[in-house]
C-alpha cells in the first residue's frame, strides 16, 4: 500500500498542494512553521478521518476556508484506487473510495494502515494505558477481521452496564448484560493476547539492534486478575462497581507492560533510548502486518533528527527502509537526513509558508 499522488486543499496553512510521491522515502524539509507536520497530518487525516495532533477536527481546516479536501491515488496490492475525503466546518464528513461513499471510517483505516512517529510519540510509554491499548488495537484491528466488531460491542455494553450501575440496579439485572460482555471481552482479549505474542517475537530482534545492551520484556495484561475468569471477576466486584458507578475491570483496562529487569522502562532508560524503543515498537508493527496479511503500512516520521545522534538516525532510517513501506520523513535541515542515508532520498519536497515544491534530483531507481 502506498500513495502515488496526493492533493491537499485548505488543510492547516496549506492552501493547495499537488504531489507526485515516491513509494520509498519522501523527505520533506522546511523551517519551523512552514507546514511540514501539517503535510503529514493531512496524510493521516485521509487515512483515519481525524488528526494525530488535535481531537478538534475543525482546527485542521484552513482558517479562511469552510472545508478541507484531500485526495489520493493509491497503489493497493490489488491495483489502484482513488480515495477522497471532504470535511466541512459544520462537522460533516464525506469519504469516497473509487467514487463509492464509505459508511464507516473503519473502512478507511483498513485501506490505509498508518504508523506515526513524532517527538511526542514516546508519550506511549509515559502516559496512561489508553495509548498502549490503542497501540495493541492498531495491530488487532488490522490483523483480525473479528476484532473491530467485538471491541465495539464491549464498549457499547460497558456503557449500558455503567448506566445500570449508576442506577444501583440489582445484580440479576446486570448479570443479563454480563453474558454478552463476557463473551466479547474474551474474544477481544484472545485477539490482543495473540497479537502481542506474535509482535514480541519480531520485536526482540529489532530492540537488539536499537538497544543492544538492554533486555526489554514486553507483556500483555488483560485488564483483570490473571487467575480469575472474567465472569467471576464481575461477580466479585459487583459491590465495588455499584459504589463507583462504573465497571472497574475488563478489556477497557488492558495494558502493555514494558520492563527492563523488574523496572518499568520509563525509569530504566534515557529519553533517547525510550524514543528508540517506541520506534522499535512501531517498526515491529509494520513488519508484522506485512508478514501476517501482506500489507505495507505508511510511515509518517516527524522531526526525525530530534534527540537522536547520527548513528541512531542512520540505524532508524535503515530499519524503516527495511520494512519496504512508503516513508514520509520531515526535518528542518535535510542534510541531517541525507547524511544518514546510503543513497539519496527517492523524492524531496521543500515546504515554505504552506507551499510545497518538489526538489528535482536524480531518483534512486
Ligand atoms: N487551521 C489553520 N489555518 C491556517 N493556518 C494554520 C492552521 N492551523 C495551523 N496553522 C499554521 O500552520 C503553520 C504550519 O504549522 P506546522 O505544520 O506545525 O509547521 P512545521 O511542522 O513545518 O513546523 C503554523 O504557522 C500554524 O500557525
Ligand atoms: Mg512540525
Amino acid at each position: 500500500m502506498s500513495l502515488a499522488q496526493l492533493q491537499i486543499t485548505s488543510f492547516r496553512n496549506i492552501d493547495s498542494a499537488q504531489l507526485q510521491l515516491s513509494g520509498g522515502l519522501n523527505l520533506i524539509y522546511g523551517l519551523n512553521g512552514s507546514g511540514k507536520t501539517s503535510l503529514l497530518e493531512a496524510i493521516y487525516f485521509l487515512g483515519m478521518g481525524r488528526s494525530f495532533r488535535s481531537h478538534l477536527s475543525q482546527r485542521v481546516i484552513k482558517s479562511d476556508s469552510d472545508q478541507l479536501t484531500l485526495f489520493a491515488q493509491l497503489n493497493l496490492d490489488k491495483g489502484q484506487a482513488k480515495l477522497g475525503l471532504r470535511r466541512h466546518r459544520n462537522g460533516d464528513i464525506e469519504v469516497r473510495l473509487d467514487g463509492n461513499k464509505l459508511q464507516r471510517l473503519s473502512t478507511l483505516a483498513e485501506t490505509l494502515p498508518i504508523q506515526v512517529i513524532t517527538p511526542e510519540s514516546f508519550a506511549l510509554l509515559f502516559e496512561g494505558p489508553k495509548a498502549r491499548r490503542q497501540f495493541i488495537d492498531w495491530g488487532a484491528f488490522h490483523t483480525d477481521p473479528q476484532f473491530y466488531l467485538a471491541w465495539s460491542n464491549v464498549r457499547r455494553i460497558l456503557k449500558q452496564r455503567n448506566q445500570l450501575l449508576k442506577r444501583e440496579s440489582s445484580y440479576q439485572e446486570i448479570e443479563y448484560w454480563d453474558r454478552d460482555l463476557i463473551r466479547y471481552t474474551e474474544q477481544v482479549t484472545e485477539i490482543r493476547n495473540q497479537y502481542v505474542h506474535s509482535l514480541n517475537e519480531l520485536l526482540t530482534g529489532i530492540i537488539e539492534k536499537f538497544l543492544p545492551q538492554v533486555e526489554v520484556k514486553v507483556s500483555f495484561t488483560r485488564g483483570w486478575d490473571s487467575k480469575t475468569t472474567y465472569s467471576e471477576q464481575l461477580q466479585s466486584q459487583y459491590a465495588r462497581d455499584i459504589a463507583s458507578g462504573h465497571t472497574g475491570s475488563g478489556a477497557h483496562k488492558a495494558d502493555l507492560r514494558l520492563r527492563v529487569g523488574s523496572m518499568p522502562v520509563q525509569d530504566a532508560l534515557s529519553r533517547g533510548q525510550l524514543k528508540l524503543l517506541v520506534c522499535a515498537l512501531r517498526i515491529a508493527q509494520g513488519k508484522l502486518l506485512k508478514q501476517q496479511i501482506n500489507k505495507h503500512s505508511v510511515y509518517l516520521v516527524d522531526d526525525l533528527p530530534s534527540e537522536l545522534d547520527a548513528g541512531h538516525r542512520q540505524l532508524l532510517l535503515k530499519q524503516l527502509a527495511d520494512t519496504g513501506a512508503q516513508l514520509f520523513v520531515t526535518a528542518i535541515d535535510p542534510a541531517a537526513i541525507v547524511d544518514s542515508l546510503h543513497c539519496p532520498p527517492d523524492r524531496m519536497f521543500h515546504v515554505e509558508q504552506g507551499n510545497v515544491t518538489v526538489i528535482e534530483q536524480p531518483l534512486r531507481e
